[in-house]
């Protein structure tokens, strides 16, 4: 017991905060069903998944926002991916920022998306650091004041590399200076990759709906419901 809170302490976490799920995705049905049946913690949006609900940007984006008005769960939306330097980076920042209390704004992990987050973690807006492919780069979001640094394991493990020590590395480095910013482990594409981020200390895990329904599943509950019915079926019951 003692050996358990003295490594939550070091992990500057809460006894007994758990790790978070998020949704990848901006349909509004997909969004309820796993507010409502999985408690899921937030939600990450990008341009694909925006265009993917057919509604305009901001119109999908504020849809989103309402599902969650006064909960205080982030939702992730991410800035126009054509910005070519800072400065539109953060006068877009701070309008969506404005638009709700649970917007972090997702910005690029390139040199202009740095320089966007100092800016604007020093005015106080939520910036997610996305599109993170190595520790080096997590390192610097972390120095920069992020809230959210979004290692996209999806994405390399699917180009044949190794992710297993990504999520760790970044989970050390954050942990032996004591930053605050969380890792969100992104790109999620099955359940053993959650395991994997949840084995490594990752704060949170961003995955698409089927991911999570598959995840949940398993085909032996199943099996051993059919297995129980039966055998309940051939019982009295008094
Ligand atoms: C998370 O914040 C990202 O938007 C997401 O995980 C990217 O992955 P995708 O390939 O599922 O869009």
């Amino acid at each position: 017991m003692e050996r358990r809170l003295a490594e939550v302490r070091e992990l500057g976490r809460e006894e007994g905060e758990k790790m978070k799920f998020f949704l990848d995705s901006a349909k509004v049905d997909e969004i309820r069903y796993a507010r409502d049946m999985w408690n899921i913690d937030g939600v990450t949006s990008n341009p694909r998944h925006v265009r993917n609900s057919g509604k305009p940007f901001l119109t999908a984006v504020r849809d989103i926002a309402r599902e969650f008005e006064g909960s205080g769960k982030p939702i992730s939306v991410e800035v126009n991916p054509h910005h070519p330097s800072a400065e539109p980076m953060v006068e877009e920042a701070a309008k969506l920022a404005s638009l709700s209390p649970n917007f972090v704004i997702k910005l690029p992990a390139t040199e202009a998306g740095f320089r966007a987050l100092w800016t604007l973690s020093e005015r106080g807006i939520r910036v997610n650091l996305t599109l993170v492919f190595s520790a080096v780069q997590a390192l610097q979001a972390a120095r920069l004041g992020a809230t959210f640094v979004s290692p996209f394991v999806g994405w390399k493990e699917a180009n044949g590399e190794e992710i297993s020590h990504l999520v760790q590395e970044i989970v050390t480095i954050y942990r032996n200076y004591r930053f605050k910013t969380e890792v969100l482990v992104a790109a999620v594409r099955n359940a053993r990759q959650i395991v994997e981020a949840a084995v490594a200390g990752a704060d949170i895990v961003t995955a698409g709906f089927d991911v999570f329904k598959e995840a949940f599943d398993n085909p032996y509950t199943a099996m051993g419901l059919k297995r129980f019915s039966d055998s309940w079926d051939a019982t009295a019951y008094e």
